[in-house]
């Protein structure tokens, strides 16, 4: 007994020690604060730059060359004549919009030859942070817990507001205060965004996509998951929307490019754009998300995923209208099974469990501590007890309807049947506009839609709703539905499909184009839009109510939870969750040990593309113009020195969703990579970073810039490059 805790206490000490001397890399930082907590561990590791090289508001610095690409993704600038480089991934969306069967981007990738062929993508927009600032004073002045929760919420978002206004006085820019540290802290963003954003540069998907959902979150990895973008300014290098006679946009800084590749060990670092991360949810969270909503979720996107996967199989369209949407499907569906069976390995649950048990101690120890503190966890377990049954049944029942598109787009047709109900006779121009809306979204939704694929999932997934919820969660619609189909929707379906307005554009266009009063009996009829309608009443009724109370008094305890947790940690140096604004990664280039007897090495090369080789599959048919550059070694000056052409790395620099199409940056402030995933093992440090294991992958830039070069003959874009040999 005694030995043991003697042993245990030697176990924790030396522990700690470790930390103490090498903290792991977990951790994603705030920008403004590098000098403060990062600069001296980050110079340390191997940096050679300063804090202010990073992130100034004196001088042009690295932050400058970072942008929000769309809203998920992150992209940088490599030259003075805003070409930005991100991920495939993240640019799949547009290079799909492209494709059509004659002009196959998707398959056979893209190059514009000159700046006149380059591709413009309305509704794109890129985000530069022009500053931060950390506001917490002003938002939590005089600001107390004990203040009733609904008056101190309008106090903060009406401080919130005028903050926001001031900063936005007598500029373009546009201003957002954030909570960090679930509110303890607050700062402002002034950003600006750039509306002209064109398509460059794209790899064939078998490069830009090797490996597709099969490799995805998995390390070794073969992807060349990049593409080129421009932003386009106006004459004043201001923001403008799209026009032939905007200009490249000159940002303030960009990445120089660097030859000289990765060694395990060196100091790496990536600066984007994290979206979530939950590292200080009690135990009760894990549960919900490791044992219920993960589960449920996984296992309808599996019955989605079989029927998008045969469809796309039968027909090369099918495979390009479905392809984005799939991609999207199956990205989550294998990290939410990634997730599960880390936590497990990790034993996350229990950690958490260990953890709230010594804090507990903790606080009970000190009677004001108890006062304060002590109603914490009691309440979480409460509040967990119902999100874990609400949470579930949001989002499955969201998973069901949004999965069936015929019901997507009823429920966009809401707008404008709305605008007639009860009797109105709306203006003509309202109804013009919303009609216009509408039309462009169906122009794209019926370009990528497959009515006989969508009718499978229709039957599927309304029988998955049925048996996985509880009767009392089923929407009254469905019920009555399923009464008519006896249960089966196959039968029920061809008759809704040969004949509704939602599955056909002929019959859409006509029906929307004359819309009046008298089409709403017509759409009284539709099955889709009864069910479109009736779900989103179900749900406005019976569940997102309690949803959101709980979801509220979860973030008061979130609140006070992180409180207590800095209180007890007094001096551990906290980083916040990601929340989608701009942040700092570190570690460095280095392998792991996947599992007993095994170790990943850091780096991939071109010969383990010709390793999965398979012209058989979709996903690893290599393209013969890189078998040919291979069979002759042709690498010019983007190989490494031992004669083989890098194409991936991995190191541990703690990221996200989000993350996608960061720069990966050297010792030096160069451009190495392009971050653009994780490996398997490591995939829950959304929740627990495992410094063992969580590894981020980058595409080694080298090989983007050889596939440039050598591969498309688009060499040209490297002379606006700065290229470091
Ligand atoms: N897993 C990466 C991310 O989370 C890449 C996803 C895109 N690739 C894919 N095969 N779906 O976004
Ligand atoms: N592929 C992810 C993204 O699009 C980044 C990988 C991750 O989640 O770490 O943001």
């Amino acid at each position: 007994m005694m030995k043991k805790t003697l042993l245990t206490l030697i176990l924790v000490l030396s522990f700690n020690g470790l930390f103490a001397s090498t903290p792991p890399d977990e951790g994603i930082w705030i920008p403004i604060l590098i000098e403060k907590y990062n600069i001296k561990l980050m110079q340390e590791k191997g940096f050679r730059l300063t804090a202010e090289d990073i992130y100034s508001v004196n001088r042009a610095s690295m932050k400058d060359a970072i942008v929000n690409f769309n809203g998920g993704c992150t992209a940088e600038f490599i030259s003075g004549s805003g070409l930005l480089i991100t991920n495939h991934h993240c640019g799949y969306g547009q290079i799909q919009n492209h494709s059509t069967l004659e002009n196959d981007y998707l398959t056979n990738g893209f190059w514009a030859m000159s700046r006149e062929e380059e591709l413009p993508n309305p509704g794109v927009t890129v985000t530069l942070l022009k500053y931060m600032e950390d506001v917490t004073e002003k938002v939590l002045k005089d600001i107390s817990d004990d203040m009733p929760a609904e008056e101190r919420d309008k106090l903060i978002s009406s401080r919130i507001a005028d903050i926001q206004a001031k900063a936005e006085q007598g500029t373009d820019y546009r201003a957002v205060v954030r909570p960090f540290f679930m509110g303890n802290q607050y700062f402002l963003f002034v950003n600006e965004t750039f509306r002209d954003v064109r398509l460059v540069g794209a790899p064939p998907s078998a490069i830009g996509k090797f490996g597709g959902d099969t490799d995805n979150w998995v390390w070794p990895r073969h992807t060349g998951d990049f593409s080129l973008f421009r932003v386009y300014a106006g004459k004043d290098n201001k923001p403008a929307d799209y026009s032939p006679d905007n200009v490249p946009y000159n940002p303030a800084y960009y990445f120089p490019v660097s030859l000289k590749g990765v060694q395990e060990g060196d100091f790496t670092m990536v600066f984007g754009y994290p979206g979530t991360t939950s590292e200080y949810v009690p135990s009760y969270h894990i549960d919900m998300v490791k044992n219920h909503i993960n589960p449920a979720m996984v296992s309808i996107r599996t019955s989605k995923l079989e029927i998008i996967d045969r469809a796309m199989e039968s027909d090369p369209l099918i495979r390009i209208q479905y392809s984005s949407k799939k991609a999207g499907i199956s990205n989550a569906w294998k990290k939410w099974t990634g997730e599960i069976l880390g936590l497990e390995k990790m034993n996350t649950i229990g950690k958490k469990q260990e953890f709230e048990a010594r804090l507990t101690d903790w606080i009970e120890a000190d009677n004001q501590r108890k006062l304060r503190y002590g109603d914490i966890l009691p309440k979480y377990s409460e509040v967990y007890e119902g999100l874990k049954e609400y949470t579930l049944v949001n989002n499955y029942t969201g998973e069901v309807f949004n999965g069936i598109e015929a019901i997507v787009l009823a429920r966009r047709t809401y707008e404008l049947a709305s605008l007639f109900q009860g009797g109105k006779t709306p203006d003509q121009k309202t109804v013009e506009r919303t009609r216009e809306v509408l039309s462009a979204y169906a122009e794209r939704f019926f370009r990528n839609y497959d009515r006989a694929t969508d009718q499978e999932l229709f039957s599927t997934l309304l029988s998955l709703y049925g048996e996985t919820l509880d009767r009392k969660w089923l929407a009254p619609e469905y019920l009555k539905l399923k009464a008519t189909a006896n249960g089966d929707f196959k039968s029920l379906a061809p008759k809704f499909y040969d004949s509704s307005v939602f599955t056909d554009k002929q019959r859409f266009d006509s029906f929307i184009n004359g819309f009046g009063k008298s089409s709403l009996k017509k759409l009284e009829k539709d099955p889709f839009y009864m069910l479109a309608i009736d779900v989103s009443r179900f749900l406005g009724a019976n569940v997102l109510p309690e949803l959101t109370r709980l979801t509220n008094e979860r973030q008061t305890l979130n609140k006070r939870y992180m409180t207590v947790q800095m209180e007890y940690d007094s001096t551990r140096i906290f980083y916040p969750d990601a929340n989608s604004t701009l942040r700092v990664a570190f570690g460095n280039v280095m392998g792991y040990e996947s599992r007993d007897a095994v170790w990943f090495k850091p780096v991939s090369t071109l010969k383990g593309i010709m390793e999965k080789d398979n012209p058989e599959i979709y996903d690893y048919n290599v393209p013969a113009r890189l078998k040919e550059l291979y069979a002759n070694r042709d690498y010019g000056r983007y190989g490494s020195s031992d004669g083989e052409m890098p194409v991936c790395f991995i190191a541990s620099n703690h990221t996200t969703g989000g993350n996608s199409g960061s720069p990966v940056i050297n010792a030096d402030g160069f451009l190495i990579g392009i971050n653009f995933d994780r490996a398997w093992e490591g995939v829950a440090s959304d929740m627990a970073f495992n410094p063992e294991q969580s590894r981020n992958i980058s595409i080694d830039i080298r090989f983007a810039l050889f596939i440039i070069d050598k591969f498309a003959g688009a060499g040209y874009l490297l002379d606006e490059m700065t290229i470091v040999e």
